[in-house]
């Protein structure tokens, strides 16, 4: 007799990059949640970060494991307090290679996989996030994203530019989106939030949260 195999919801929008829809429990998404609104108060509070220009993200952002800022990734927050950032804990990598299985399959070997950051954005309705690459990684291991709360527009683009051609996602809570292979320095950003879509039982009653984990090749 065959093998039964009930196809999952997913989807790869691009070579590389692929979304799982409703990935994390309710429970997975409270708990992350609520570790949120930890890091979110410290050591390094949660801001908008401030690009060079003199320009102000309309994200805010907490990061662990490595402080990221315009362009770079350093051990202290000299752009915030000084203060070195909240450490990557194990059970974040840990669900970072649940992910990348999930997401890849046996093509990618997900136990190899070893984020040491995570960058965390919270969106209130306003908040958008221009077209850009994540490339102040020194590695090419995957980028593994998980969303909770409102739902977003997010564009998913080439590595050429930051136009055309491009697909449009919506991403909800409990999205997995990974983005690694031919995909990895892929433009992309996040036009729209849609208020009023998240289920405060996950804990929060407005806005998005965005984890990414990288690997930032850096020690
Ligand atoms: C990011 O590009 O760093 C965040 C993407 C998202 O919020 O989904
Ligand atoms: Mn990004």
């Amino acid at each position: 007799m065959g093998k039964i195999v009930i196809p999952l919801p997913m989807r790869e929008v691009a070579p590389g990059a692929v979304h799982v829809p409703g990935w994390l429990t309710l429970d997975e998404q409270r708990h992350l949640v609520q570790a949120c609104r930890e890091w979110a108060t410290g050591p390094v509070p949660i801001r908008h970060t401030v690009l060079p220009r003199g320009g102000v993200m309309s994200v805010q952002t907490v990061c662990l494991g490595w402080h990221w800022q315009p362009y770079r990734y350093t051990r202290l927050a000299h752009d915030v307090n000084g203060r070195q950032v909240a450490e990557f804990p194990a059970w974040l990598g840990e669900l970072g290679r649940r992910a990348l299985a999930d997401a890849y399959g046996q093509e990618h070997p997900a136990e190899a996989y070893e984020p040491d950051t995570a960058l965390i954005n919270f969106y209130d309705g306003q908040a958008k996030m221009g077209m850009h690459q994540d490339k102040d990684e020194k590695s090419d291991a995957p980028v593994v994203s998980l969303s909770i709360g409102d739902a977003c527009l997010f564009r998913f683009g080439n590595t050429e530019t930051r136009g055309r051609p491009y697909t449009d996602v919506r991403l909800a809570s409990g999205d997995l989106f990974v983005f690694g292979g031919p995909s990895r320095f892929a433009y992309h950003g996040v036009p729209k939030v849609y208020p009023g879509t998240g289920d405060p039982a996950t804990g929060l009653a407005s806005g998005r949260l965005n984890l990414t984990m990288r690997v930032t090749g850096l020690r």
